[in-house]
């Protein structure tokens, strides 16, 4: 049998692998349903979603459901966490190295068709630590049984016009 969405969420919750979890009001596991088709992953938690345990709820996040909108996307169809579940501004890949499973673990979990990577962190978590966004953003990258789909960070969208354009163009690839 499949583990479940729950148990890896349980787990996150309570999770002290990494230094970060000092630093947490709550953990983020991400949210979405279980059998989600699309899955967006980013890097880690800000201030917004660590008061509240959700992802992506800040200006990034008005920026990607934006995004979402745009493409017809509900965003209560889609499973949205980050490579990181506990809030940093500063994401490093020893942590991401430790906290990474609990990705792969929904990933198995949701079994989805699609994952869109935000950013670097993502990127390189998924296809090595060499691999620049824009470099690769909007090409679509085959991945096991499903479709990879790099793109910028939300938040770099958002702050730059000539980036959001691009993940526009990205995002209808999806
Ligand atoms: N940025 C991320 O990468 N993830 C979040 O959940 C929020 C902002
Ligand atoms: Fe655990 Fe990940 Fe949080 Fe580190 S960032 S404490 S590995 S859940």
């Amino acid at each position: 049998m499949k583990e479940s969405l729950s148990k890896i969420k349980k787990e996150i919750l309570s999770c002290k692998k990494c230094p970060l979890w000092k630093k947490r009001k709550n953990a983020v596991p991400g949210e979405g349903p279980k059998n989600a088709k699309i899955m967006f992953i980013g890097e880690a938690p800000g201030k917004n979603e660590d008061a509240t345990g959700r992802p992506f709820v800040g200006r990034a996040g008005k920026f990607l459901n934006y995004l979402l909108e745009k493409n017809g996307i509900k965003r209560k169809n889609v499973f949205i966490t980050s490579v990181l579940k506990c809030v940093t501004n500063k994401p490093n890949f020893k942590f991401i190295e430790i906290c990474k499973e609990y990705t792969f673990r929904q990933i198995e979990a949701i079994n989805p068709k699609k994952i869109v990577l935000l950013g670097n962190f993502a990127i390189r978590t998924f296809l090595g630590k060499k691999i620049k966004v824009s470099q690769i953003h909007g090409k679509i990258i085959k991945y096991e049984n499903r479709i990879l789909i790099p793109t910028f960070h939300p938040a770099a969208g958002m702050r730059f016009k000539k980036i959001g354009k691009l993940m526009e163009e990205d995002f209808k690839k999806i």
